[in-house]
């Protein structure tokens, strides 16, 4: 991956005289084409008041998966930890939502605005054991990109 003409890519999107939305679709484009072995990026953000994940923009296939409850599946436990969670086997977890037979791990890094964990970006992957510290490094700064317009 290079990550320093990612990070500028994702910076120009950021930076782009557009709405949110378009800005969070094509973050997940861009990821989506890019890096060979991110099958399903997209983000999901805290419903309101409720204590429950709703998808928002995403590339890749359609989910059922568009309300996630806090404290569920990968997505619903960073939801509650604020912490990365980097699934290099999904077969290694009890609590876990498959979105299908495909998917082989996942990687969910929370988004931060003024302190608070209001969402995450969220990445499926069908290779086993794809996931390197260049990702966490790539998603963090994402996140950080993407709370600034939120
Ligand atoms: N696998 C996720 C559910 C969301 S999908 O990956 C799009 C989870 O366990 O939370």
């Amino acid at each position: 991956m290079n990550l320093s003409q990612l990070k500028k890519s994702v910076t120009g999107i950021i930076e782009n005289n557009t709405s949110i939305s378009y800005k969070l679709q094509s973050i997940c484009d861009l990821l989506k084409q890019e890096i060979e072995y991110y099958d399903w990026v997209g983000f999901y953000f805290k419903n309101g008041d409720k204590q429950e994940l709703k998808l928002a923009e995403f590339s890749g296939e359609p989910t059922e998966h568009v309300i996630i409850p806090f404290g569920k599946g990968i997505c619903g436990q960073v939801a509650v930890s604020n912490k990365n969670f980097i699934v290099q086997d999904v077969t290694s977890q009890d609590n876990y939502i498959s979105c299908g037979w495909k998917v082989k791990s996942e990687i969910v890094i929370p988004i931060f605005v003024n302190g608070e964990n209001i969402g995450q970006i969220d990445i499926d992957s069908h290779t086993v054991n794809p996931f390197t510290s260049d990702d966490e490094n790539l998603l963090e700064f994402v996140c950080k990109n993407v709370a600034k317009i939120l």
